[in-house]
């Protein structure tokens, strides 16, 4: 594979492919693991990821990149084969997390703000010697009574243009990932009141980013869709997910950006591949749109599991239904019926 750039940002946009995020920190793993009853040891996290990996078909035709965590980027398959080689082998891009989480903002109770800077260059020089070839730094920003602050978004949006600089300058490909929250205890506001903070947090990162120098062509984008909070009893169709979506990216996103993969953000995984595959339907875009999806790719692949040997083929065959269902929504092909089909 090339190493340049834009040739590996458009390796992750591939037509009708997009992005598992299998980056669970160990505390989040946990969790995930802890719903279906299975321990959280390193043995059962490399079980589970190697199972995943090696699901051959929505591997090869449907995901064109993998975020993995710290742990997995160095952790061995059973038969001694790095994870890593299988992604590989798959024809995806392997990419790692590199932020250290969302931390209390100091004075402002409630907000976050994402840790990770100092020692980034040394970390993504071994990254990328790992194999890593792009990269994932997610800000948080919560929607609430006085919230977002301007404090918040500006604090977010400049540690990842920060983060976005160190990578191109070690050859990695920044995902920049600013999350506008539809989940947790503040989850009550309605679609516009996310239209207008999305709005808000872009425009200033696309501000942070160009002070940055950053080449637009060799970043991707990872938004959330605009979308009411979970707690908000007045939910929005998909095409109005998607119209406000499309003319909210459309007004704060370049065009040049290498792409734009989305989150799922708490949505379900029907959900999230209906509002995406109706957000292709509307054509005329300037950029490809696909999915970076953690829990809507997996939930029903981590359970039909359930940390057990025998169930890898169940588990790899709900995996590889969701993939090849969200890969129809990037190219706006989806539709009900096939779900069942
Ligand atoms: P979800 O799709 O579960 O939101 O996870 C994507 C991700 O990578 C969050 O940082």
């Amino acid at each position: 594979m090339s190493e340049n750039l834009e040739d590996i940002a458009e390796a992750m946009m591939a037509p009708g492919q997009g992005i598992l995020a299998a980056d669970e920190s160990t505390g989040t793993i946990k969790k995930r693991f802890d719903q279906i009853g299975v321990e959280n040891t390193e043995d059962n996290r490399r079980d589970y990821r190697e199972m995943l990996f090696r699901a051959e078909t929505a591997m090869n035709e449907c995901i064109s990149g993998v975020i993995l965590y710290d742990e997995t980027i160095r952790q061995k398959a059973k038969d001694g084969t790095p994870l890593v080689d299988l992604i590989k082998a798959a024809g995806a891009v392997p990419g790692i997390k590199v932020d250290q989480g969302a931390k209390p903002l100091a004075g402002f109770e409630d907000e976050k703000v994402t840790e990770g800077l100092d020692g980034l260059r040394e970390r993504l020089a071994e990254y990328y010697d790992l194999g890593a070839r792009f990269a994932k730094w997610r800000g948080v920003i919560t929607i609430g009574e006085a919230m977002p602050s301007s404090n918040c978004i500006s604090a977010n949006a400049h540690a990842l243009a920060r983060y976005a600089a160190l990578c191109q300058e070690a050859g990695i490909v920044p995902i920049v990932e600013p999350e506008v929250l539809m989940d947790g205890a503040f989850s009550s506001h309605d679609i516009e009141t996310c239209y207008e903070v999305t709005e808000w947090t872009l425009n200033t990162i696309f501000g942070e980013l160009y002070q940055a120098g950053i080449l637009l062509e060799g970043m991707i984008l990872k938004p959330n869709m605009v979308i009411a909070g979970q707690k908000c009893p007045d939910q929005a169709s998909a095409e109005e997910v998607a119209e406000m979506t499309v003319r909210c990216l459309k007004s704060t996103v370049p065009a040049a950006v290498g792409g734009i993969a989305f989150l799922s953000g708490g949505q379900s995984d029907v959900q999230a591949t209906q509002n995406l595959s109706a957000m292709n339907a509307m054509g005329n875009l300037p950029w490809t749109l696909t999915f970076s999806y953690g829990r809507a790719l997996q939930q029903a692949a981590l359970k039909a599991w359930s940390g057990k040997d025998e169930n890898w083929a169940a588990a790899q065959a709900a995996f590889e239904h969701r993939a090849r269902m969200n890969g129809m929504a990037a190219t706006g092909t989806w539709s009900k019926d096939l779900e069942t089909a």
